[in-house]
């Protein structure tokens, strides 16, 4: 019985700009995303019962259908009619339901540790159509790259390659919150072309600027376009969490903002050292706080 285990990364966004409600429902956004190195690690043991079985000690973790790992083998056993079985062991260390992607990225790499396991014959292009099936954030995690733009509903994505490697402190009040709820309360001008445009003249709203000084090393240029469309209907749904960024700020930080639809928010620091100082600080107030860097 051979054991294959992968690790499973969170990541956070730089920027995150909503562009327009589409007719399905979704947002068009544009998106930064940064691979970070917090993990989960996943570990597959193809069985001979046809069944799904995923074990994992902690307490908020859904384990029947519901869960994204489930519903990614599921995809899998249909389309390709598999007769084998998996049991899939977890070890969570990403916090649930709070912008760091956490669920979707262990959906990724569910479908990359079955291709293996399962030894299914599939390009990646089918990997991708499966990974959008499964979430907007899925096809980020079946790249594997430490920078990507997002577009569309932030599944289509453009790798970048940048040798950057920042440092952060990462704050994740108890606080679950629901995408789907952060972007129902978003409240968006009516003509979404005349928003495009503003989009691509205004300067500060340029995601390529903010990819130049990535580039130019300039971590001040980074942090001065640090960007959330989601931030202020994540505010609404949670007040405290205002409170919280602007703490952060009055900290040692170079630019706050909260990553994806939160409630994580995560402060710019200079290295390692100041977002371990940061850590020691915060933890006295905050129970889940992490010093995080590029992966
Ligand atoms: O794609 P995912 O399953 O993560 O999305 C969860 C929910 O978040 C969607 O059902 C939708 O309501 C909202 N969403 C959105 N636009 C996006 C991504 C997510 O409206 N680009």
């Amino acid at each position: 019985m051979t054991t294959l285990t992968l690790r499973s990364p969170a990541k956070i966004n730089l920027y995150l700009k909503v562009i327009n409600k589409r007719p399905d429902g979704f947002h068009n956004l544009v998106t930064l995303f940064e691979r970070i190195n917090l993990f989960d690690d996943l570990s597959f043991v193809a069985t001979q019962t046809g069944k799904i079985r995923l074990f994992c000690d902690h307490p908020q973790m859904p384990l029947g259908p519901k869960n994204l790992i489930y519903k990614a083998a599921r995809l899998l056993q249909e389309k390709h009619s598999v007769d084998l079985g998996v049991d899939i062991k977890i070890t969570k260390r990403i916090p649930i339901a709070a912008g760091l992607g956490g669920g979707s990225s262990n959906a990724a790499t569910t479908l990359l540790g079955l291709k293996k396991i399962w030894k299914l014959f599939l390009s990646s292009q089918q990997l991708l159509t499966y990974g959008r099936a499964l979430g907007s954030d899925v096809p980020f995690f079946l790249h594997d790259c430490s920078w990507a733009l997002g577009t569309g509903r932030g599944d289509q994505i453009k790798v970048l390659s940048l040798k950057k490697r920042l440092w952060h402190v990462l704050v994740v009040p108890c606080k679950r919150l629901y995408t789907r709820d952060v972007f129902e309360g978003l409240s968006l001008p009516q003509d979404g072309r005349q928003r495009a445009t503003n989009i691509l003249t205004k300067k500060k709203y340029n995601v390529n600027i903010l990819i130049h000084h990535l580039r130019k090393n300039d971590i001040l240029g980074v942090s001065d376009r640090l960007l959330n469309d989601l931030e202020s209907s994540t505010f609404s749904i949670c007040p405290r969490l205002r409170i919280l960024k602007s703490r952060l700020q009055k900290l040692n930080t170079l630019g706050v903002a909260v990553s994806g639809s939160g409630p994580s928010i995560f402060g710019l620091v200079r290295s390692q050292q100041e977002a371990q100082g940061l850590r020691s600080f915060l933890s006295q107030r905050y129970k889940r706080v992490f010093v995080v860097g590029t992966f």
